[in-house]
């Protein structure tokens, strides 16, 4: 307690004391650190799938705070010294598992548990029609999500704060809140945004995206951005903030009002895919919820959305995701194995997307060169004449994401420039004709464009873990 006030930075320290060998002091700023409540015993540790298989119950300590830890119980203290009591809580049964099962590796263990995310979710949040009543004009909600009426009501714009992985599923949630709802939506890397965020807007819904709810920089941007609507008097620009996490009991859900709990499970590989699913998913259930309360409105001279018919239409195509991802999994596996040698020499990728689809080629990236060590960039596919063409020749694989939709021949045209340029081309596209153009095919059935960055993202993930596995790194860390 007299050294932490000496401290700069963010830390989560535990302390022994050789004279006092029973006992464990642990304090955090800024950084996670739970206190686990096992049988005889306690523990500490920086996330939930460490304590697995020693406790569900948890006491997860807050910033600035002290807590000596004996055989005998916990002593909590507060930043000032003073003793406080908080109760523990208990871990779902689902975020106790850490089990490898049969898989090689816990990432592809958690891709290949995605049709089971997607499972979940559908059977969370897509009730059923009523038989015979689908058409009442009362018949329902198109989704059911657990959150307040207040956080649709009077939405003007949102604001997406997330890192990573994380951001590149606010980057196609962005674009599903604006083309099914129609509301204008900007993404922030959260790291940025700390320092300098953009002038106040009113009637803006805050959304921060992590999978831990345990990012400095995101918890950080929430914070700041808390604070600073809070001393302005005009209610039209009170915070409003929601979460979207994979961890209810993390920093984040203590943070914000509102959560949207995406419900992966545990995710052990440091590489995020099913929990990239899941958020994807959210914001699918997000859009589609508020695109459903706007039905009819108009926005500045246009329609602001999509109807309700449309909007339904979507949904029956949600309900066969989990079957399409079962198949496109075990299809992809397979595929992808195959293709591994040949990226054996290789040192630079090139990930190409367009439209809701552009994510997804900076996720591709991101997920090589995390896990595979091989340099790759994401980039829309029509930014590569303006000068990244100039990096292509046959040394270096260029993946394009082509799938029917607004940008399908836009998306062809660019991966030819890249094959004029003798590039090897992998296309992530439907078995049609078009995609004759490709090498290499990694094909993907298809749907809605609006859909289909669910299905384009697993032969991502599939590649970049067989490319790793194939030169024996571990990818799971
Ligand atoms: C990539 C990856 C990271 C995380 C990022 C944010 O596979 O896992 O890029 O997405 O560190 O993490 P969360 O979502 O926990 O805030």
């Amino acid at each position: 307690q007299a050294v932490l006030p000496r401290l700069h930075g963010a830390y989560a320290l535990a302390v022994v004391w050789a004279e006092l060998p029973g006992a464990l002091v642990v304090a955090r700023k800024a950084a996670p650190l739970l206190i686990g409540l096992g049988e005889g015993e306690f523990l500490c540790a920086s996330d939930t799938p460490a304590l697995a298989g020693f406790t569900r119950t948890i006491l997860p300590l807050e910033d600035g705070e002290v807590a000596l830890l004996t055989p005998l119980g916990i002593e909590l203290y507060d930043a000032g010294g003073t003793r406080v009591q908080r109760t523990p809580t208990l871990l779902s049964g689902t975020e106790h598992v850490a089990d490898k099962r049969s898989f090689r590796h816990f990432m592809l263990k958690e891709i290949h548990e995605q049709p089971e995310t997607a499972a979940l979710w559908v059977a969370r949040h897509l009730p059923e029609p009523v038989a015979g009543g689908a058409e009442a004009p009362h018949a329902g909600s198109l989704v059911a999500l657990p959150l307040d009426e207040s956080v649709y009501a009077g939405v003007e714009r949102i604001q997406i704060l997330a890192c990573g992985t994380s951001r590149h599923a606010a980057q196609v949630g962005a674009y599903l809140l604006e083309q099914l709802a129609g509301i204008s939506t900007s993404v922030f890397y959260a790291s940025e945004f700390r320092y300098a965020p953009p002038p106040l807007s009113a009637h803006t819904l805050t959304i921060g995206v992590t999978q831990s709810g345990e990012t400095a920089d995101t918890l950080a941007a929430l914070a700041m951005e808390q604070e600073r609507r809070q001393l302005v008097a005009d209610p039209a620009y009170a915070p409003r903030l929601l979460g979207i996490t994979n961890r209810p009991e993390s920093s984040l859900a203590r943070m914000v009002d509102h959560i949207l709990d995406i419900g992966a499970g545990i995710e052990v590989g440091v590489a995020a895919t099913k929990t990239f699913l899941g958020q994807l998913l959210a914001f699918y259930a997000l859009a589609l919820a508020f695109a459903e309360r706007r039905v009819g409105q108009r926005q500045g001279g246009g329609s602001s959305g999509r109807s309700r018919e449309e909007l339904k239409a979507l949904v029956a195509q949600l309900r066969q995701l989990p079957q399409q991802l079962e198949a496109l999994v075990a299809d992809h596996d397979q595929r992808c194995a195959a293709l591994a040698h040949r990226f054996e020499g290789t040192q630079d990728v090139i990930f190409l997307g367009r439209g809701i689809n552009f994510p997804i080629a900076l996720e591709g990236a991101l997920k090589l060169k995390e896990i595979s060590y091989i340099h790759a960039e994401g980039y829309p596919a029509g930014e590569m004449k303006h000068g990244p063409i100039a990096l292509l020749d046959a040394k270096v694989p260029v993946v394009s994401i082509a799938v029917p939709g607004t940008v399908f021949d836009k998306v062809l045209s660019n991966a030819q420039e890249a094959k004029a340029r003798d590039a090897q081309l992998i296309g992530v596209a439907p078995d049609c004709p078009d995609a004759e153009l490709f090498d290499t095919l990694l094909p993907v059935p298809v749907v809605d464009e609006l859909l289909s960055p669910l299905l384009t993202v697993i032969p991502m993930q599939l590649l970049s873990y067989h490319i790793a596995a194939h030169r024996g790194l571990d990818v799971d860390q």
